[in-house]
């Protein structure tokens, strides 16, 4: 029967090697050591994004070009970018211009406009606004951002409305 025995270094466990040997294992160890720092970063770094999400950085000015006169039929809308949100301009089927933020107030997905409603509908969880953005119906707890509107030459400008 043959019998096998567990050999340790000739230096044996508790020597800390050549000076070379040291210089080898430290940079093992910064080297395993960087990896697990990476490795827990890059998972908690998405979880702290989505528990503090960043400030909404609005960088487009007070007024925007929504559309052109004669762009949207009655009782359409049309999506357009006002900064770095999505606005909401809606052309009644009374002819009059409305323009509010497209944002949701639940969970901030994008609204649309129902013309079969002639409602502001959230897709998300079938939120409901009228179409003075107040919130009738679902889990929206605020009305949408009410914007002005003007009629410049062929052009339909939107403009945030000014605190009192
Ligand atoms: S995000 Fe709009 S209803 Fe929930």
């Amino acid at each position: 029967m043959q019998v096998f025995e567990a050999t340790t270094s000739p230096r044996g466990a508790g020597d800390s090697g050549s000076p070379r040997d040291n210089v080898r294992r430290r940079f093992i160890q910064v080297l395993l050591g960087g990896g697990l720092l990476a490795s827990a970063a890059s998972f908690i770094y998405p979880v702290l994004r989505y528990l503090i999400p960043p400030a909404a950085t609005d960088m487009g000015g007070d007024t925007v070009v929504a559309a052109r006169v004669g762009e949207l039929k009655p009782n359409t809308a049309k999506i357009f970018r006002f900064g770095s949100r999505p606005g909401l301009l809606i052309l009644g089927a009374d002819g009059e211009y409305r323009a509010m933020s497209a944002t949701c107030t639940h969970l901030s997905c994008t609204v649309q406009y129902r013309s079969d409603l002639k409602q502001v509908w959230c897709a998300c969880h079938n939120g409901t606004y009228d179409l003075a953005g107040r919130n009738v119906s679902g889990p929206p707890p605020r009305p949408l951002e009410l914007f002005d509107v003007h009629v410049q030459g062929e052009e339909i400008v939107v403009r945030r409305k000014r605190e009192a």
